[in-house]
């Protein structure tokens, strides 16, 4: 079995790969593993092991036609992952979120038709469905995404459908809530709180903290994903979710407690444009076809995040305290010269 990962240095990718590699799935114990991966700033080597017999790593791009032609030959399965994942960015320079996440897709696609390959996973975000105050998304429930960086992934989904549906091309997209675990780059909620904490630093809380995402370990995700592989139906959307809503202020509360700080570190900031105030998929659909069922508990999962930050500043110092690293607050408006990550507040 010869399984291709896309965006596999990535923090979900990357947790999918050691999961493949310590032989956690059944009858992918002995697969092989090609990970290709720009890696943007997102990206990192270090978050996968060494090459060896089982994993060959490729920097690349998967906009790369030429490679990806050359690459995918000989190839089982692909796990596409890879993207511009941070809505934040999205909002000062979305570019690189439709080449990648659009074109990107539609090209990976192109070679896994050539190539022949069995089957393709495409890795999508209950972001695509866009905000709802009450109840919960089923996978019928209208694509109505809200920033770019949703957008993108909301037509990715659709050029990934055509493939299915013109090329016949075995595939099934997965739509996930928002992931927390180790290796999670220092942009992004959790880590940035995590990290900013454990440092005695302030924190931005976006408006007025009410809006509500819904959170899922890592592994539980990556599991979900392995279960849509090896047995979802093609042409189908899976949700996949948890259940475990909380607003962004209990959120704030809860890593300050696991962090031991002070509560006054969490301020407020302006809010994010277009800010999506609710998530909630229904994940019946997983859970009763395919017998999905989450394992981590949310408060243990996120109590051992915070241990695993602060036992690896080694691992984050070094993203949080470059220039990718994001202003507290939100931008304004897109950066003149078009480059989020020099675009100031
Ligand atoms: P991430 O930003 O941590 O990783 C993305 C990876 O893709 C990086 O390694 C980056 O170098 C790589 N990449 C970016 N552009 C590329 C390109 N053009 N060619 C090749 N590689 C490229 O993102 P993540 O949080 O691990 O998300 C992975 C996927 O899961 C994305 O498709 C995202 O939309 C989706 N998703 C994320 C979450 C979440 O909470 N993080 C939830 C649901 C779905
Ligand atoms: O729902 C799935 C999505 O979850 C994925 O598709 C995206 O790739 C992933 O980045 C994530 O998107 P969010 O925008 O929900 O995640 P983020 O960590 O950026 O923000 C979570 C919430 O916290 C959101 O309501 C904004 C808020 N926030 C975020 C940051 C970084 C703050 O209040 N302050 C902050 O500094």
């Amino acid at each position: 079995m010869r399984v291709f990962v896309t965006g596999g240095a990535g923090f979900i990718g990357s947790h999918y790969v050691r999961t493949l590699l310590d032989s956690r799935h059944p009858g992918f114990e002995q697969a092989r593993v090609t990970v290709l991966d720009k890696l943007t700033y997102a990206g990192n080597r270090a978050n996968l092991p060494p090459d060896g017999p089982r994993l060959t790593f490729v920097e690349g791009d998967v906009c790369d036609r030429t490679l990806l032609f050359d690459l995918l030959p000989g190839h089982d399965v692909v796990v596409h992952f890879a993207a511009e994942s941070h809505v934040d960015r999205s909002l000062v320079n979305a570019s690189a979120f439709m080449h990648t996440n659009v074109a990107g897709t539609q090209t990976l696609l192109d070679a896994c038709v050539a190539a022949g390959v069995q089957r393709v996973v495409h890795i999508s975000t209950d972001e695509v469905y866009g905000s709802i105050d009450e109840g919960s998304w089923t996978e019928e429930s209208p694509l109505l995404p809200n920033s770019p960086y949703a957008a993108s992934k909301a037509a990715s989904d659709l050029v990934a459908r055509s493939y299915w549906r013109s090329h016949g091309l075995d595939l099934s997209i997965t739509r996930c809530s928002n992931n927390y675990g180790p290796y999670q780059h220092t942009e992004k909620l959790i880590p940035l709180f995590v990290t900013n904490l454990l440092d005695g630093q302030p924190v931005g809380l976006y408006g007025d903290g009410s809006n509500v995402r819904e959170w899922l370990h890592v592994d539980d995700h990556c599991r979900a994903v392995q279960l849509v592989l090896t047995r979802g139906r093609p042409g189908e959307v899976y949700n996949v979710g948890r259940g475990n809503e909380r607003t962004n202020r209990q959120m704030a509360d809860l890593l300050v407690g696991l962090c031991g700080a002070v509560p006054g570190l969490v301020r407020p900031v302006p809010d994010r444009k277009g800010h999506d105030l609710r998530y909630s998929l229904d994940d019946r659909k997983i859970r009763d076809e395919l017998g999905f069922e989450p394992a981590v508990p949310f408060e243990q999962g996120l109590a051992d995040v915070v241990t695993w930050y602060r036992d690896n500043p080694d691992w984050w110092r070094p993203l949080r305290d470059t220039a990718h690293r994001l202003p507290l607050q939100n931008f304004p408006s897109p950066s003149p010269d078009g480059d989020p990550t020099t675009a100031a507040v």
